[in-house]
């Protein structure tokens, strides 16, 4: 291939983020300087986050500008090296966004690191990345569970949901999930081990959770805000931990949707409500692999990988997150070449 395929921001949206809102260029490869790696990408990774990146607003990540390449996670092979630490064949990680080819340096933001020996792209934009370490991080520091709590996992079958959840399960808590639709209910609870599912799409939330934990939440892990946040708080037992991972349903609405009003809940159950951001944890990440190898080798961890292919539905894929079309961690092979 002699050109650089991207996809660039075309416009900001107002509402639902889709694919009118990015714009498809070739353009020439890149060329490095000293201290600069070249790599061609193969595999990408998506995160909701990604729909925060094309607001005009500052966040722990800088926004994309109109007209630049959508940033996103990569993995991908070094094919050009003017750096001592890497070699052309290497296969590494890193912010490469939606092209073909990128060029990182000890300057870039997030410079790319090499895979360790035996870890796939798929299992480093995975569960055994960021993402893995965010629900590692999320339910074991923040939502300090104990053998026999009661831990509920709102998104719980995509990819940090999932993961969270059983985690709680390998620390002894019962844990009920909550997804939308049938199939990932069932894959929760036959494949995840997830004790029960809550399919919020078609059930009552608010009746089922109180069903189901029948003595209260001791952990909330939530992934998507409004009312499933509600439904949770409403349900909180004595020193709670409610875990804000994320908010996925509100992320596509122009005007923030009202917070929960039963906050005083906390209070009364003297639980506490605590939001984080990963990147503060990264410092983590080998003790994380270390445990999280150790339990997918063992098979006490399972995950899913949702990949799609080639470069053409790169937009299309950003959106499966916020229609719940993935069914764990959203990827996509770049393929044709
Ligand atoms: N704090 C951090 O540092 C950090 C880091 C990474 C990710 N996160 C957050 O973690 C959450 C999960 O991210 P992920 O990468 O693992 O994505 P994911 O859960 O694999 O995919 C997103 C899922 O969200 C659900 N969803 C979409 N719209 C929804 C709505 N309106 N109401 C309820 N559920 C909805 C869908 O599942 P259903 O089919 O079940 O609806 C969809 O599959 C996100 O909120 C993300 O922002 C936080």
């Amino acid at each position: 291939m002699s050109v650089n395929r991207q996809w660039l921001l075309k416009e900001r949206p107002k509402g639902m983020l889709s694919e009118e809102h990015f714009e498809y260029r070739e353009t020439e490869i890149p060329t490095i300087l000293d201290g600069e790696v070249l790599v061609k990408t193969s595999t990408l990774g998506f995160d909701p986050m990604q729909r925060g990146l094309v607001m005009d607003r500052e966040s722990y990540i800088p926004p994309v500008g109109l007209g630049e390449v959508m940033k996103g996670s990569a993995a991908g092979q070094v094919v050009e090296s003017k750096n001592d630490n890497f070699k052309v064949g290497d296969i590494v990680q890193g912010f490469g966004g939606w092209q073909d080819y990128f060029v990182s340096g000890a300057d870039s933001p997030m410079p790319v690191s090499k895979l360790p020996q035996g870890v796939t792209p798929e299992m480093a934009l995975g569960v055994l990345g960021v993402t893995g370490l965010t629900a590692y991080i999320g339910i074991l520091e923040l939502g300090a569970p104990k053998a026999g709590d009661t831990v509920l996992v709102s998104g719980a079958a995509g990819a940090t949901g999932s993961v969270a959840g059983q985690i709680a399960k390998l620390e002894g808590c019962r844990v009920v999930g909550i997804a939308g639709g049938a199939e990932k209910c069932a894959w929760l609870t036959e494949q995840a081990g997830f004790d029960t599912a809550i399919d919020y799409k078609n059930e009552d939330v608010a009746a089922k959770v109180r069903e189901h934990c029948p003595d209260g939440l001791d952990v909330y892990f939530d992934n998507v805000g409004g009312e499933i946040l509600q439904a949770a708080l409403n349900n909180l037992a004595m020193n709670a931990r409610v875990v804000l991972c994320g908010g996925i349903s509100g992320y596509n609405e122009e005007v923030p949707p009202p917070g929960p009003n039963n906050l005083m809940n906390l209070i009364g159950t003297r639980s506490t409500m605590e939001g984080y951001i990963i990147i503060d944890y990264l410092d983590r990440m080998p003790e994380f692999q270390k445990a999280m190898g150790q339990w997918l080798q063992e098979g006490k961890v399972v995950h899913l990988d949702d990949i799609q292919e080639g470069f053409e539905n790169i937009p299309a894929t950003l959106m499966r997150l916020f229609t719940g079309k993935n069914m764990g961690k959203q990827m996509l092979k770049i393929t044709g070449d």
